[in-house]
């Protein structure tokens, strides 16, 4: 029987400095074929209003979608550790935010992802005390385009980095089991990664993280608006969807990616 990735085996891999692998999945087939090729976490994020839906951002996507393609997600299945992303304003309130993370863990996640910094500390806590377990997402929070003016990388002046880095660690210390930190200077994602107990997935964070996610559709090259400069297409160099995925895994695992040209400084 395929043993399941859980929270203890990335916790495992961040000790024992193995690299993380991750992707971005919203369908049962791309997660079959995602998970035969040995990726450790599927994450159903809200991106899908940009690559399946063709928005310009994550905003107008809902907790129904994320529970509808939890569900595909989960049933294509064995290994992966599966993540669903909690929606824009989907986690305003306690009542929202436990109805809602209860609807996505019903759906087949395994763990539910909120947008923001230390103003989730009671959100992290109440969920954990609920039994859910939460990653957490800083830096680009693409929730919060319009705030940041933009797609824009985050903690680039001394003071947005020294902020980041307090984020971490209070939500580390609140209970949050994994974090995301994305479109970040590598210096700081380092600083970041070693200064927490809890495996640091980047996503344009630099080499220095414990392990990597891509959205899938930028993995394969295929978004249909923009190729961001931290996302490197694997489909070309083979034509073939499971030499690609298996390519990302081999690159992120042998610290081959991201490399300075998918990087910010
Ligand atoms: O929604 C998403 O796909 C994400 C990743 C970019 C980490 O949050």
């Amino acid at each position: 029987m395929t043993k399941k990735v859980t929270t203890s085996t990335l916790l495992n891999m961040k000790q024992q400095g193995q690299k993380i692998t991750a992707l971005t999945a919203y369908d049962a087939s791309f997660a079959k074929l995602f998970d035969e090729q040995g990726i450790d976490v599927m994450l159903i994020g809200d991106s899908l209003g940009m690559v399946l839906k063709g928005s310009d951002d994550t905003l107008s996507v809902t907790v129904e979608d994320i529970a509808y393609h939890t569900r595909s997600v989960r049933s294509g299945t064995q290994r992966a550790f599966v993540i669903a992303d909690m929606p824009f304003m989907s986690y305003a309130t306690p009542e929202q935010t436990y109805q809602n993370a209860a609807a996505l863990m019903a759906a087949g996640a395994s763990m539910v992802k909120v947008e923001g910094g230390d103003w989730l500390v009671d959100t992290v806590k109440g969920l954990n005390l609920r039994g859910v377990p939460v990653c957490g997402h800083l830096g680009l929070t693409p929730q919060s385009v319009h705030v940041f003016g933009g797609f824009k990388v985050q903690g680039r002046s001394d003071l947005q980095a020294e902020m980041l880095l307090e984020h971490a660690q209070d939500l580390a210390n609140a209970g949050v089991q994994l974090l995301v930190l994305e479109c970040v200077p590598t210096s700081l994602a380092q600083k970041i990664t070693e200064s927490v107990s809890i495996p640091v997935i980047g996503i344009g964070a630099g080499a220095k993280t414990d392990g990597q996610i891509l959205v899938m559709h930028d993995m394969f090259g295929i978004s249909a608006n923009y190729m961001p400069k931290f996302s490197k297409n694997y489909l070309e160099q083979t034509g073939d969807m499971r030499e690609a995925v298996k390519s990302f895994i081999e690159e992120v695992q042998g610290g081959v990616f991201p490399d300075e040209q998918h990087s910010f400084e």
